[in-house]
């Protein structure tokens, strides 16, 4: 009888799990960036159908583009979207401007699913503009709210990894004391509006910047051999830089006012993250590592890996993220990591090194550059 008896927990228990792992895998976790910096790119709408063709469920815009919003309308693409950076003055400064900003932008298009507004996208918080984020949040926030859309509209920010000051191992990693004033009230909010943060997440640059100490297989999520990183295995870059964010946020979080309201369960598991991420398929070989910090223990990876940036390596990290993000990392075991893809073409306006223009995962005629799922 204990036997059976036992045999119809563990039962439950799997039924239990699967439940939950089915409640995260409804929604594909991996969308794309939608980047418009390209003379030869596909129109809104067939860059829509393309979406649809490939599965693909989630996109980012990195700004409210109507034409993009009028193809989404009626599809069931769920969309994160940012806002422009020409905007944050006014909308930090004036709750108004913010209201105009919700009408125009999202109002106007009731059958597009808008999940979250990204207000400013790796702002330098000590730049002209760093001041404007947080305020600008909490009036899009307030405005979202009044308009009767806090339901289903969040509202978050987006930051990259030059605002920690190490990053490895994960657990080390805290952000600049210079950038504390900028981000403790960011995460306050977000915790009291229980919006996840978005963090962009390439370890491209980590490579780039530190070949001589990071292996190729670990930059591109294939499985290797691994290292341990303060006492915890890592197998691969991606892990490690979502985990260094984790606790850079914890740090500041626990550090921070107490919570007046009651904590809830997810409270308590943790802020919720969304990222982005890309890799080039091409371009001149990229950068040699400048001086300074090396956050790997280990000296293995000689330069005899050759360029991260080909084609081959690019097929090979898309596909190892389409796995790693339904996981989990060791910090968060079992959460999956919803996440976006930059960028869905190849983009000829983009500036900067040879290789940003060349992070789509789709040639602008729309051919695909390698084989790849999405689901
Ligand atoms: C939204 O969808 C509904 C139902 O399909 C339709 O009647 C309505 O005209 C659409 N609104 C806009 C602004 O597209
Ligand atoms: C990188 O890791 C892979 C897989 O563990 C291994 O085969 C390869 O030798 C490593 N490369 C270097 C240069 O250490
Ligand atoms: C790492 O290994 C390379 C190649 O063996 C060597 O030239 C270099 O000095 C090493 N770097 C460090 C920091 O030990």
């Amino acid at each position: 009888m204990a036997a059976t008896d036992n045999h119809f927990k563990l039962t439950m228990l799997l039924f239990g799990l699967l439940f939950v792992a089915s409640l995260h895998l409804t929604v594909g976790q991996v969308g794309t960036f939608f980047g418009r910096l390209g003379t030869n790119l596909p129109g809104p709408a067939a860059t829509v159908t393309l979406y649809q063709q490939n599965n693909i469920r989630r996109m980012r815009l990195f700004d409210p583009h109507a034409p993009t919003l009028r193809a989404l309308s009626g599809t069931n693409i769920r969309l994160m979207m940012g806002v422009s950076h020409s905007d944050l003055r006014d909308l930090a400064n004036c709750p108004q401007a913010a209201t105009a900003w919700v009408r125009q932008n999202i109002l106007r298009f009731p059958n597009v699913t808008f999940r979250y507004i990204i207000v400013g996208n790796e702002i330098d918080p000590n730049s002209e503009l760093g001041p404007f984020v947080f305020p600008a949040m909490q009036n899009v926030y307030r405005a979202i709210r009044v308009a009767g859309q806090g339901g289903r509209v969040q509202v978050s920010t987006s930051i990259q990894i030059s605002l920690l000051s190490r990053w490895s191992p994960p657990q080390l990693a805290a952000f600049k004391c210079s950038v504390n004033w900028f981000i403790r009230p960011i995460l306050e909010f977000l915790r009291e509006t229980r919006a996840p943060m978005h963090i962009n997440i390439f370890p491209f640059y980590a490579y780039i910047n530190d070949r001589r100490n990071i292996n190729l297989s670990f930059a591109l999520l294939q499985p290797n051999s691994g290292v341990v990183l303060g006492g915890v295995y890592y197998d691969n870059l991606f892990y490690v830089i979502h985990d260094a964010f984790i606790a850079a946020m914890t740090k500041i979080l626990a550090a921070a006012s107490p919570l007046s309201l009651q904590q809830t369960p997810e409270m308590q598991a943790g802020m919720e993250v969304k990222g982005t991420t890309g890799i080039p398929s091409g371009g001149e070989n990229a950068a040699p590592p400048p001086e300074g910090s090396i956050p790997f223990e280990r000296n293995t990876t000689a330069l005899s890996d050759g360029p991260i940036n080909t084609n081959n390596n690019a097929r090979t990290y898309i596909n190892n993220l389409m796995r790693v993000v339904r996981t989990g990392t060791p910090m968060r075991p079992g959460r999956p990591i919803e996440t976006y893809i930059f960028s869905m073409f190849d983009e000829n306006l983009r500036p900067g090194p040879d290789y940003e223009r060349h992070f789509g995962i789709f040639l602008p005629n729309g051919q695909p550059k390698f084989p790849f799922r999405f689901r």
